[in-house]
């Protein structure tokens, strides 16, 4: 099976994390997000040894919570002893909610309004990821005016292709994101922040991009950010204390995908930058990383039901679900893959479907060309198997269609983490 909590039991039925896939679709209904509590802790844990092991304890793995937040999630954060890198208000307001420590948040983000900010220092948040000098500015007034003095470290762009589809490519000079080191432009953020009285610039940021195999993408950038990094030290005195190379690694969602060996990778990272830093003279500055997908996607599997199936001879067959776009536009906004299999047996006679959603759009398509019993009707369950990054957080409404509800599988057993968006939920703000 794609991941080692996927399996069938004697008689074919899907297990997910141990458990009947179509019997937890028969409790809570569908379309319905579940998740595999143990497997997010395992990973949580396979960052926080890796980086231990790697970089030593002040090392910290941060989870990007836009891969999927809501409380529990950050709950579990707290009590795995990760660090969070949230993105909005919303992000940060959830982890507290949820009894996160502000102190271990880390801000992101390249449009932060002046509310963001006010909201930010009101409750503590540890650490700004400052991507910009209006930011910069901004930030360091409202501090004052607070008579704080906020820590900070300032996204660059180190001019880098991470080989990953455009949509996430967030290392290249032109992009959104950051300052870029290549125009000298990241040397002067650099200055102002060390001019700006109530920040404390604690060090530097990049990102360079989502879904990454590249086994050199992340040595690469390290060469690019310690060449910087001796700049800072030569031109402006300014030693950096901690690099956060950003999030990235990819995971398997067909077959075909190749498994990242995350603790290799690391390992291999942490020599590679002794030796940058031993080359550069540099000491080696504290390391952060924060992986979202790599943390929550394969703890993450969608069950929908069957609603219509057509077979168009000479064409092609759809299967309808009671789901679609709405909680996973990955394919629709990216083409990307996924695995599909029916809840219940996969043996016996196949054919070729499109798995398409109830929106009424002919774009709305979960997956294109997946293999499925030929019998598929009405009623029947299929699971879309590594959906849980960037599925419940990337959901719509479009359609008025509810969100689906998050159920937690532990230790045999389930619990509603986020509840089933309901018709008079969506009314809830309308007035
Ligand atoms: N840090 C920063 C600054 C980021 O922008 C991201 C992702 C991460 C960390 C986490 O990256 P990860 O480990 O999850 O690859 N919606 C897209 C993915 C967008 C990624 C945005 N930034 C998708 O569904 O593929």
């Amino acid at each position: 099976m794609l991941t080692s909590n996927i399996a069938r039991d004697k008689n074919g039925s899907l297990l997910f994390a141990g458990q009947k896939v179509s019997a937890l679709a028969d409790r809570y209904a569908t379309p319905l997000y579940l998740m595999d509590e143990a497997r997010i802790r395992e990973n949580c844990r396979m960052y926080k040894s890796a980086f231990r092991a790697a970089f030593g304890d002040a090392a910290l793995p941060l989870y990007a919570g836009k891969a999927c937040a809501f409380k529990q999630m950050y709950r579990i954060m707290a009590e795995e002893g990760m660090g969070v890198d949230a993105v909005s208000r919303g992000e940060i307001y959830t982890a507290l909610a949820a009894g996160f420590p502000a102190s271990r948040i880390w801000f992101h983000g390249d449009g932060k309004t002046d509310e963001d900010i006010r909201f930010a220092l009101e409750h503590g948040v540890g650490f700004f990821v400052v991507d910009g000098e209006e930011e910069l500015c901004a930030l360091n007034a409202e501090a004052a005016r607070r008579g704080i003095r906020q820590k900070i470290l300032l996204r660059v762009t180190p001019g880098i292709d991470p080989h990953t589809y455009e949509a996430v490519n967030t290392g290249r000079v032109d992009v959104k994101f950051g300052v870029p080191i290549g125009t000298g432009q990241a040397l002067e953020f650099v200055k102002a922040a060390l001019g700006a009285k109530h920040v404390e610039l604690c060090g530097l940021h990049c990102h360079v991009g989502s879904m990454v195999f590249d086994e050199s993408v992340f040595e690469d950038t390290a060469d690019l950010m310690f060449a910087f990094m001796r700049r800072l030290r030569d031109e402006l005195g300014y030693v950096t204390g901690t690099l956060d190379l950003g999030g990235g690694y990819g995971v398997r969602y067909v077959e075909a995908d190749k498994q990242a060996d995350i603790p290799g990778r690391i390992a291999a990272l942490a020599c590679h930058m002794r030796a940058l830093a031993e080359e550069t003279g540099l000491p080696m500055p504290e390391i952060l990383m924060e992986p979202g997908r790599s943390i929550v996607a394969d703890a993450g599997l969608t069950v929908y039901t069957v609603s219509a199936v057509k077979r168009i001879p000479g064409f092609k067959n759809h299967v309808i679900v009671d789901g679609g776009m709405t909680d996973n536009p990955r394919y629709c906004l990216y083409g990307s893959r996924y695995t599909v299999l029916p809840a219940e047996t996969d043996a016996g006679e196949t054919a070729v479907f499109d798995l398409a959603g109830r929106c009424c759009e002919s774009g709305d398509i979960l997956q294109p060309a997946v293999t499925l019993p030929a019998g598929m009707k009405r009623g029947d369950r299929v699971a879309v198997c590594t959906t849980g990054a960037y599925n419940y957080a990337m959901a719509s409404n479009y359609n008025r269609l509810g969100r689906p509800p998050v159920v937690m599988l532990r230790d045999g057993e389930s619990y509603v983490a986020v509840k089933r968006e309901e018709p008079d939920t969506l009314c809830a703000l309308d007035v």
